[in-house]
């Protein structure tokens, strides 16, 4: 960016901040935390505690909608063979179940 730009951009950040009226904006989820799910208590419990260790909420949040029962599985599964993550199978499958529902 050349230095003429930046006084640009400067003079336009000042201008915006002398006239700037309240924003209101909705916020995202919040990322520390897993989506509820009614009836799925277990598993998203189960998930916050096993799933939030290595990485955000971010990788789960970030899958494309609807993907089903299946495709956690095999998600669940990644983790624990590939990454070792160290979830026992009766969570694995609640969180599984949560996650298909939840996302
Ligand atoms: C032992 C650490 C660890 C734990 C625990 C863990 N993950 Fe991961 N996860 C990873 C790593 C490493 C990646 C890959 C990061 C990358 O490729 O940049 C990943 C990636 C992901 C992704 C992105 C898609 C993919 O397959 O790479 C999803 C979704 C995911 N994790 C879900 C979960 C869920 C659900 C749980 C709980 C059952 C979980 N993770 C627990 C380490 C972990």
């Amino acid at each position: 960016m050349s230095i003429r730009c930046h006084i640009v951009l400067m003079v336009s950040l000042w201008a915006g901040a002398t006239t700037a009226a309240p924003l209101d904006y909705a916020l995202p989820d919040a990322y520390s935390e897993l989506r509820s799910s009614a009836g799925q208590e277990v598993g998203r419990t189960a998930a916050q505690g096993n799933c939030l260790t290595c990485h955000s909420t971010d990788y789960i949040a970030m899958q494309p909608p609807g993907k089903g029962k299946a495709f956690w599985d095999a998600e669940v599964t990644k983790m624990i063979k590939v990454y070792h993550a160290p979830i026992d199978e009766a969570d694995g499958k609640a969180i599984a179940a949560y996650l298909a529902d939840a996302y």
